[in-house]
């Protein structure tokens, strides 16, 4: 059996976009994979009563109680690892988790780490995507899912989606329209992945 790791620091909604797709598409039968866990570094995430009331495993570790970086990345390592399978490494699905890995955990996990960002790399890196887009006037926006490496917001592009930019747009009713596309192009990223691996 393979295990998703999905790792969370908010609502969750790209999360449950994927447990659901799972669901939906049979995952366990056909990949033999299935979301065993959903991670949060704050645990008033709302995304983990969403998975625990949809009957998955849930975990906090709060980054705030170790004292570095690397500390905080080895116990997030550790916890991860706990759900690899001889012959069957766990997929880490990073959504919506807002914490900059260390060099030494994306080493460790490069192949199978995965993670969303709200824009159409390579443009718009880092934060505040959505008024970067607008101020910057483009017409089209979207979102990105990508392998991660040790380059913040770049790796192996899995899938896109583009939305257009509206005249009247405010950085949050982009990022709506964004938001409804990261929800199909997740769990499609994540299946190709599943389906190569
Ligand atoms: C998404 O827009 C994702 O691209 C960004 O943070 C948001 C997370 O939303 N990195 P959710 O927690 O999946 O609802």
């Amino acid at each position: 059996m393979r295990n998703i790791v999905i790792l969370i620091s908010g609502g969750g909604s790209n999360m449950a976009a994927i447990v659901r797709a799972a669901q939906q598409e049979q995952w366990e039968r056909k990949w033999h994979a299935r979301v065993a866990l959903v991670l949060s570094n704050k645990a008033d995430a709302g995304g983990l009563q969403w998975a625990h009331e949809h009957g998955i495993a849930t975990q906090v570790l709060d980054h705030k109680a170790y004292p570095s970086r690397e500390a905080f990345d080895a116990a997030l390592a550790d916890a991860v690892a706990a759900y690899d399978q001889p012959n069957w490494p766990a997929l880490v699905v990073l959504a919506g988790f807002m914490r900059i890995l260390t060099p030494g955990f994306v080493q460790r996990f490069e192949g199978r780490l995965l993670n969303i960002h709200p824009s159409l790399l390579p443009a718009f890196a880092g934060l505040h995507t959505h008024q970067r887009a607008i101020d910057a006037g483009c017409r089209f926006a979207g979102a990105t899912v990508h392998g991660v490496t040790a380059e913040l917001d770049h790796g192996p592009i899995w899938e896109q989606a583009v939305v257009p930019v509206l005249p009247h747009d405010t950085a949050q009713t982009l990022a709506a329209r964004v938001l409804t596309q990261e929800h199909i192009i997740y769990p499609r990223a994540v299946r190709r992945w599943l389906e190569q691996a």
